[in-house]
């Protein structure tokens, strides 16, 4: 039997359809470990003038898909440009990361706007605007956000903490107050997401990179929930928009996220046995995962190794082919043009 190539493998896999070749792209994928992405970076003031011009975030979003030819491209942006946008604020101090003025109490709280300041995202939504006609026909285009529990983990701490500790006993000791905020970017990040979409967002990812740290009822209350209702309002506005999730760390609950999120597909961090996450998952969902970034650093033998078990891991189903996390800047170059190899030729 043969198969047609269909206009984008991508957003085919999405869709459910199990692609002869896994599609593949990376988190993350623009960025430090590309010379060209350093190039451009150095010629902005900060981080966050980078992520509002749209002559580098165009760039940016271009620049691994030359070099790799990957089946999507993600604006590139931050998801802390939602807190930015509410009134925050927010830095990225270099080598150290990010650093936001803390929200600890109601006044903290009452400080922010009632919802994002659009004029300040419009950056973003030109960088999609023309990144329609930028890229090549058969590359999807991706949108994203922070999930709510991962940006309120951020504006509670002002930094990233090895456990996010600081909103977690927010969340414990005024459950009202961590509420109002999560409901808040409930509403931003929906409104901000199909804002993306209008743009010319293909797909969306809801990126939950600190989905792991919580205990199952407060996963429930603070992860699944928000999200579901994140999507739900997306949907509303864009019923056709398929929406990734990815709750990293989330481990033994992934089932349980998956049948409340409503998404369309579910990103896995490496932790998860691709055959374990098949057996549990709706077999209506894609999969997307979940290469080790740290094998994409050392190469060679583990890099091939790792690969092939998450072909043959996911092989049953609509995969997309992609990192179980970030890529690191530490990654040399060639390997990731080694793992292209590898995957195209599978
Ligand atoms: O995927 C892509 O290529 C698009 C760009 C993208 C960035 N950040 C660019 C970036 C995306 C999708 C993100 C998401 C993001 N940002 C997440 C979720 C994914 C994850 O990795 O868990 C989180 C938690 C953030 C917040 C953030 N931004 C942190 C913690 C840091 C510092 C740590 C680090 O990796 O540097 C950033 C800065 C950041 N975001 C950089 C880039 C390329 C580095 C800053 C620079 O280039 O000067």
């Amino acid at each position: 039997m043969t198969f047609s190539k269909p206009a984008k493998p991508f957003l085919a896999a999405l869709a459910g359809q199990r692609q002869p070749r896994p599609p593949v792209w990376l988190m993350r994928q623009a960025g430090r470990y590309l010379p060209e992405y350093r190039e451009i970076r150095a010629r902005a003031a900060s981080f966050l003038d980078f992520c509002y011009t749209p002559a580098f975030t165009v760039e940016a979003t271009l620049q691994p898909i030359r070099r790799f030819g990957f089946d999507a491209a993600i604006l590139f942006s931050d998801i802390l440009v939602v807190p930015d946008a509410l009134g925050q604020t927010v830095s990225f101090e270099s080598g150290e990361g990010p650093r936001l003025d803390p929200i600890t109490d109601a006044e903290g709280l009452s400080r922010l706007k009632a919802e994002p300041d659009w004029q300040k995202l419009s950056p973003v939504f030109e960088t999609l605007d023309r990144l329609k006609t930028a890229l090549p026909g058969d590359v999807a285009l991706i949108g994203f956000c922070g999930a709510p529990w991962t940006v309120a983990s951020y504006m509670i701490a002002g930094r990233g903490t090895p456990d996010q500790a600081p909103a977690r006993l927010i969340a414990y000791r005024q459950p009202n107050l961590f509420a109002a905020l999560i409901d808040r970017l409930v509403e931003a990040s929906a409104e901000y997401l199909a804002r993306q979409i209008a743009a010319g967002a293909e797909a969306v990812q809801v990126f939950d990179s600190w989905a792991g740290v919580l205990p199952p009822a407060e996963f429930e209350r603070w992860c699944v929930k928000p999200v579901a209702a994140l999507v739900a309002k997306v949907k509303a506005k864009a019923p056709k928009t398929p929406v990734i999730a990815f709750p990293r760390g989330a481990a033994t609950q992934l089932a349980k996220f998956a049948g409340m999120a409503g998404v369309s597909a579910i990103g896995l961090d490496t932790a998860v046995e691709p055959a374990a996450a098949v057996a549990a998952l709706p077999g209506d969902l894609a999969l997307q995962g979940n290469l080790d970034p740290l094998a994409l650093v050392a190469g060679g033998a583990a890099l091939d190794e790792g690969i092939d078990r998450v072909l043959q891991g996911f092989g049953s189903r609509a995969h997309i082919f992609n990192l179980g996390h970030g890529i690191l800047p530490e990654t040399p170059v060639a390997h990731v043009e080694r793992m292209m190899a590898r995957v195209r030729s599978a």
